[in-house]
């Protein structure tokens, strides 16, 4: 039953392919490098035989950063949950594989789905353009929103706040990292008034211990942090407005298209908001 339909989906895809490819051509031709060429002629292979690539035979590697609760985070007996966790497990069933969780820093999730290490990010990930130059992303499955997290005693009380000399800690390489240290011009706050942390649950440790004055956070995982510690609390005023995205390898467009159906399936049937209704309570 599930080989079957990946069968299925297979032969859809080598003419969907033919379709995408071609339309890539025309809107990437002038700007597109080196290393974009070898990847869409890999991608030309792929459709011909209309297979997917993976990491490993009959499994789904996911990258992800398994402490960004509650979309992926550890469980007391060594594995791991979450929404995205779970959206990824019912699409590696639909495909009839076996998902395995590559819990490494979020900042080292692109480079994995990049050398074929792992087949997908799954992470929370924002979809942004800069990272759409290096890999490609699946539709959306969530949307989220950067917020700012303060000890509940602080000055701070906006956005514009933030402005006044104020040490703001981020995780690493997301997207909350690179809008506070953008230049005021650009809306930030400027690079010496950011910290980097390797997971957000440390951005919230260093707030906690006073190194910084403010974190600025994924919405959801904000609210896990806030809920988990006492003494914190979110600003009303909201950030930026984004949406999350699986990663996929360009070139992978056999394993994009395979992806993409089932996740359609999934948030047709209600699979993906049942999920999402099981670790988010909405208020
Ligand atoms: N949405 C943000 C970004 O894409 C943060 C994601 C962090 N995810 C994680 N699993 N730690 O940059």
């Amino acid at each position: 039953m599930k080989k079957r339909m990946a069968k299925v989906t297979g032969i859809a895809l080598v003419a969907a392919m033919v379709i995408g490819l071609a339309a890539c051509g025309s809107s990437n031709g002038g700007t597109a490098d080196a290393g974009a060429d070898a990847a869409a002629s890999a991608g030309t292979e792929a459709a011909a035989s209309g297979e997917i690539q993976l990491a490993e035979d009959g499994k789904l590697h996911m990258a992800t950063n398994a402490a960004f609760p509650p979309y992926e985070m550890t469980t007391d007996d060594g594995g791991y949950e979450g929404i995205d966790v779970e959206i990824a497990t019912a699409i590696a069933d639909k495909l009839g594989l076996e998902l395995v969780v590559d819990d490494m820093d979020f900042s080292a999730t692109i480079a994995a789905v990049q050398s074929g290490k792992s087949d997908m990010v799954m992470a929370g990930m924002t979809v942004t353009p800069e990272r759409q130059e290096n890999i490609d992303f699946s539709d959306t499955y969530a949307n989220a929103i950067q917020v700012v997290i303060v000890p509940e005693d602080s000055d701070i009380q906006t956005i514009d706040d933030l402005a006044n000399d104020k040490m703001i800690g981020c995780q690493e390489g997301t997207t909350g990292y690179i809008y506070c240290s953008d230049t005021p011009e650009n809306g930030g706050y400027g690079e010496d008034h950011v910290l980097s942390y390797t997971n957000g649950a440390m951005a919230v440790q260093a707030l906690l211990g006073g190194k910084v004055d403010a974190v600025v956070i994924d919405n959801e995982p904000a609210k896990a942090f806030v809920e988990a510690n006492e003494g914190l609390r979110i600003l009303d005023t909201e950030f930026a407005n984004e949406d999350y995205a699986i990663g996929i390898a360009k070139g992978n467009d056999a394993l994009m298209e395979a992806v993409n159906g089932a996740l359609q399936e999934l948030i047709a049937d209600g699979t993906v908001q049942s999920i999402v209704d099981k670790y988010i309570v909405s208020e």
